[in-house]
């Protein structure tokens, strides 16, 4: 390893905090984390740093929806999702927030140094507004039909049924997510931050190779169409921080969400009592590195460097992009129960083995990864338990047993480690180069290896004779110090097995540099087992606790923030509708019920005939006021059945179930016996 200490910070994407942790995120905090554990167990130092994204439009939207106030929403969704990442052993050094005073203070500041240096202008536009909700509209908050090929319920920004990009002006009859009302354009003034000033400063640092090839050329290509002026301001009502020398205007998210990251570092120093300046100054030599999905690559290759560059901070060594996690080959669908909720996947199963299996897919480039439930299973189940882990199980029975728990005092040969050690260097490369699945590759060829071994000299066997006690100590010795190796290459991925190899092993806190040593005459703990089989019954649970997620998350979706109205029940078709036989009944007698706090009998006439009906109507309504009204009833009900005699239909009435019901009345015209429909 290098003899170098080196000083790194580390960031992945700030999660928005207008909703919960699912398995797609999770793929890039494991990718970062894998990365800034293995720096740190290189003997590095690397501050891993992130927060909540808690400003924008949405999360104004939800908190109302919830009738909480913002604050409120980001300070529950930021316990929830710090929980999440804590329990998938996700180990920041800080996770912070966006509305934050340090992040007001450099939103303000940066704003201000840009502003100063004459890369920011305004200029009046015309913009989508809602004249019921009295507010500007995002564009993903316009929804009509696609300009291109016509598909209905299209966003404002592109279409998900042709591709196509557009602008919401463009959209077919359009209307307002908010209010559901026709947007109207509306002028205003907006700040934007002139990006084409630094092209030759973006050009140069993309050839410089600060950021994967695929990503450079895809940025080099809006470079040779000419940069736009960046929009960072939106109206009130907006959540978010004023700017300040322009009451009404809020900055854009996205301006500063990347801000969040020299946020959460500050908030760090602050509480460590380190020196902000020597890590963000333009000339630091500390190491800087962004992990994103590729998806927002524009923000953090260009629009970030830009901003940092122009109020005189260093920019990122790199930024590292990755690809979209799918599911059994397709994008996670909540209907096939493949939007998997990082805390649903905790209730089910063991985050090593997600952890694992992302490493083992993972490369450096911005390529999907799929991940296959059933391969998922077959691998976690042969590499970690059928191969890592059964190598201390073999060997530790008979170290427990038969030699007090001591492992020998020298080994016979130290070929295997040998070799370990030997390969743990190019395993050091692609932990680097976050080649994680070479890795894996790499350390599982080398756990095949020491079983081998094992399964060649038949402690088993050798037991059994007792002038052989010596050669089964020795085997197992080697077998454990072997394991003890892997678990060192293995532990970015897996720290939760690592902790309990430690403990099994009596070894405190194994670093990189520890691999070259050997446990001798050393006393180990008895063994228990370190991870067990994922069933398939596990995943299943899984997928169909998903689906329940869903159904819950729609039946609140439905219900409006006022509890005394119902959710909407579950769709009919035509055909079921139309059994419904309503008619117009006239209530020609009404009397209360003995003995039934709720009841009231009706006597209906429908015209052909006259009905007997019992009614739950008793709190709303005196007897006599009723007789002589319009009702509506269903007329072909099977007759019920009930303590007081039979009910032969039933009338309409409106209520929440545990208040009042109240009669649903025709309007003038209608006459007893008409069929409703
Ligand atoms: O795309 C997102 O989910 C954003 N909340 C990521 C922000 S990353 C950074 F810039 F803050
Ligand atoms: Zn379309």
């Amino acid at each position: 390893m290098s003899s170098k200490s080196r000083q790194i910070v580390v960031t992945s994407a700030l999660p928005y905090a207008n909703g919960p942790i699912h398995i797609g995120h999770m793929l890039e905090y494991v990718q970062t984390d894998i990365w800034a554990r293995f720096q740190r167990l290189r003997g590095h130092e690397c501050i891993y740093v992130c927060a909540d994204d808690a400003h924008g439009t949405p999360i104004m939207l939800r908190a109302q929806a919830e009738g909480v106030t913002p604050e409120a929403l980001i300070e529950r969704m930021h316990k929830e999702h710090l929980q999440d990442f804590t329990d998938f052993g996700v180990a920041f050094d800080n996770y912070y927030s966006t509305h934050s005073d340090e992040n007001r203070f450099f939103a303000e500041y940066i704003y201000t140094q840009l502003k100063q240096a004459g890369h920011i202008r305004t200029r009046v536009i015309s913009q989508a507004y809602d004249p019921i909700a009295e507010m500007f509209l995002p564009d993903r908050f316009i929804k009509g039909e696609c300009p291109n090929c016509g598909a209905g319920d299209q966003y404002g920004d592109n279409c998900e049924n042709c591709g196509a990009t557009y602008d919401p002006t463009e959209l077919k009859n359009p209307v307002s997510v908010v209010s559901g009302e026709t947007p109207i354009e509306k002028d205003s003034e907006q700040y934007f931050f002139k990006l084409e000033d630094f092209e030759d400063m973006l050009k140069a640092w993309f050839a410089a190779g600060h950021v994967q090839t695929e990503i450079a050329n895809k940025m080099n290509e809006w470079l040779d169409e000419g940069l736009k002026d960046w929009d960072i301001s939106r109206n009130a009502p907006y959540w978010g921080f004023e700017i300040p020398d322009a009451p009404g205007k809020y900055f854009y998210v996205w301006l500063d969400a990347p801000i969040g990251y020299m946020a959460s570092f500050k908030n760090w120093c602050e509480t460590t009592g380190h020196d902000f300046d020597e890590y963000w100054n333009a000339e630091s030599k500390h190491e800087l590195y962004h992990f994103i999905g590729k998806d927002i690559a524009r923000f953090h290759t260009m629009f970030w460097p830009a901003m940092l560059h122009g109020a005189g901070f260093r920019k990122p060594s790199a930024v590292y992009c990755h690809g979209f996690l799918t599911v059994d080959g397709q994008k996670m669908s909540k209907s096939r129960g493949t939007f998997i909720m990082a805390r649903t996947y905790l209730e089910h199963l063991n985050p090593e083995y997600l952890r694992y299996y992302f490493a083992a897919k993972l490369g450096p480039g911005i390529d999907d990864i799929d991940l296959n439930l059933e391969d998922f299973t077959t691998r976690v189940n042969s590499d970690l338990v059928g191969k890592l882990v059964n190598i201390a199980s073999r060997c530790a029975g008979f170290i427990n047993k038969s030699f007090d728990g001591k492992l020998a005092a020298k080994l016979s040969s130290e070929d295997l480690s040998q070799k370990i050690l030997a390969a743990a260097e190019p395993v050091a490369d692609y932990y680097e180069n976050r080649e994680f699945g070479k890795a894996m590759r790499d350390i599982m060829a080398l756990a095949d290896k020491v079983n081998q071994y094992i399964d060649e000299k038949q402690p088993w066997v050798a037991i059994k004779d007792p002038a052989r006690a010596s050669e089964v100590q020795d085997v197992c010795s080697i077998g454990l110090n072997c394991f003890r190796q892997l678990i060192i290459l293995l532990k970015p991925v897996l720290p939760k097995l690592a902790a309990q190899s430690e403990e099994f092993l009596k070894v405190e806190n194994l670093v990189w540099a520890n691999l070259g040593d050997n446990l001798l005459d050393h006393g180990i703990n008895r063994f228990k087992p370190l991870m067990t089989r994922i069933e398939p019954v596990f995943i299943e649970r899984m997928i169909e606790a998903t689906k329940e997620d869903l159904a819950t998350e729609q039946k609140m979706q439905q219900t409006s923030s006022d509890p005394s109205i119902e959710a909407i029940a579950a769709e009919i078709d035509y055909d079921d509708f139309a059994k419904l036989d309503f008619r117009i009944a006239k209530i020609v007698a009404a009397k209360r019920v003995e003995k039934s706090d709720k009841l009231l009998q009706l006597t209906l006439d429908i015209g052909s005939e006259t009905r007997n009906v019992f009614a739950g109507i008793s709190n709303a309504y005196q007897p006599e006021d009723l007789e002589g009204k319009l009702t509506v009833m269903v007329a072909n009900l099977a007759p019920r059945k009930m303590r007081f005699g039979i009910s032969e239909g039933m009338v309409l009435a409106a209520g929440s179930g545990e208040t009042e019901l109240y009669i649903l009345s025709p309007d003038s015209g209608a006459k007893p016996g008409m069929r409703v429909s």
